[in-house]
């Protein structure tokens, strides 16, 4: 605690005044702008496109960065228009590889999808944070692993793929993978070569838009799931894709071990309510008032009238959006519930408005 100006009771409290790391990190930052004490920043040393619409950015992070687990993701901050984004990528790579690699498909709407494929080249700095997810490998894996990927979902399903290549067992694993033309395949030359030389793994693409002779068409289906993965029963199931496949996935595996991740596409995180007139938002900390329609998650709708707080997964999962609201209800739209009407921390990206709010922003 600092009594007087320059005199401190703690030599602690005098040590952190001098903002040592913010220092380290200037003078860092003038040798290599991948260099800092306080923040893992990566240089992207590698841009792939992998299809029309996506790309993948091999990653060299500084010594920071703590490693991964398949399946896991990462949040990537980038700055747009002087405005800080954080969106959550699953890594695509192997934790053993070299360098790390976040494999991106470009959005409609979407601000950072669309940024990191539009701009960010061979040589850029992105900003890292810490891995998260529970989307990974078990510790007892029974023989038989179906695989169930939509879309952009197939990302940390290759990083799991190539963690069972190395693991090497005696497994059947099937690979279901539903996008919507053969162009559209994320890693098709890697999964081609796979097919070829791992007798463990069979792939299947299905495709939703655009048929092609020799390939399954449509969408998942009980049929689909019958004729390529007789012994379901046994079989445990990973599945990553939209909202509807995975809603579809959940029924039709009912009773079976499933572990799922889902994608989100942008406004997609909620059901858009229809409501008459609006309600008033204080914003404590800035000493605002808006007005918001309760339609959509607080996010969304503060970011509508050019309000930026801190975001990530939008989805409900790291917390980066969490903040106190005072006072007022909100309804979470994760589960539903109604909130009371008293002091609580709630996550905006899955709040919804409900009455007059009080929030700490
Ligand atoms: S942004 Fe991740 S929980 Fe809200």
């Amino acid at each position: 605690m600092k009594t007087f100006p320059f005199i401190y009771n703690e030599p602690r409290d005098f040590l952190k005044s001098l903002q040592p790391k913010a220092w380290a990190d200037f003078f860092l930052g003038e040798l290599s702008p991948r260099f800092s004490v306080t923040a893992i920043k990566a240089k992207v040393i590698a841009v792939k496109e992998e299809t029309p619409d996506t790309k993948s950015f091999v990653l060299n992070p500084n010594w920071l960065w703590k490693g991964f687990q398949s399946g896991q993701h990462v949040p990537v901050t980038v700055e747009i228009a002087g405005r800080r984004v954080t969106r959550f990528y699953s890594l695509s790579s192997h934790p053993n590889d070299k360098y790390l690699q976040i494999t991106v498909k470009r959005q409609k709407g979407g601000l950072v999808s669309n940024f990191l494929n539009q701009n960010v080249k061979k040589g850029d700095i992105l900003e890292l944070g810490e891995v998260s997810g529970e989307f990974v490998l078990e510790k007892n894996l029974p023989k038989d692993l179906l695989f169930l990927a939509g879309g952009s979902g197939i990302t940390p399903i290759y990083s799991i793929l190539q963690e069972l290549q190395k693991l090497n067992g005696d497994r059947n694993v099937t690979l279901l993978y539903f996008v919507r033309s053969y162009e559209d395949i994320i890693f098709r030359s890697s999964f081609e070569s796979m097919q070829k030389n791992a007798s463990w793994l069979k792939i299947h693409f299905v495709f939703s838009d655009v048929p092609k002779e020799g390939y399954e068409s449509g969408f998942l289906t009980k049929e689909i799931l019958d004729k390529y993965v007789p012994n379901l029963k046994s079989t445990s199931v990973y599945v990553c894709g939209p909202a509807p496949m995975q809603t579809k996935a959940l029924s039709l595996l009912e009773g079976l071990s499933v572990k799922s991740e889902l994608f989100l596409l942008p406004g997609q995180n909620v059901t858009k309510v229809k409501k008459e007139g609006t309600v008033d938002v204080f914003l404590s900390l800035s000493h605002k008032t808006i007005q918001v329609k309760g339609e959509r998650s607080l996010l969304e709708e503060l970011e509508e009238q050019g309000i930026y707080p801190q975001s990530g997964c939008r989805m409900g999962i790291c917390h980066t959006c969490v903040c106190k609201k005072q006072a007022g209800s909100v309804t979470d739209l994760s589960s539903g519930e109604k909130s009371q009407l008293g002091e609580e921390n709630i996550q905006i990206c899955v709040s919804r408005a409900e009455s007059n709010l009080e929030i700490e922003l």
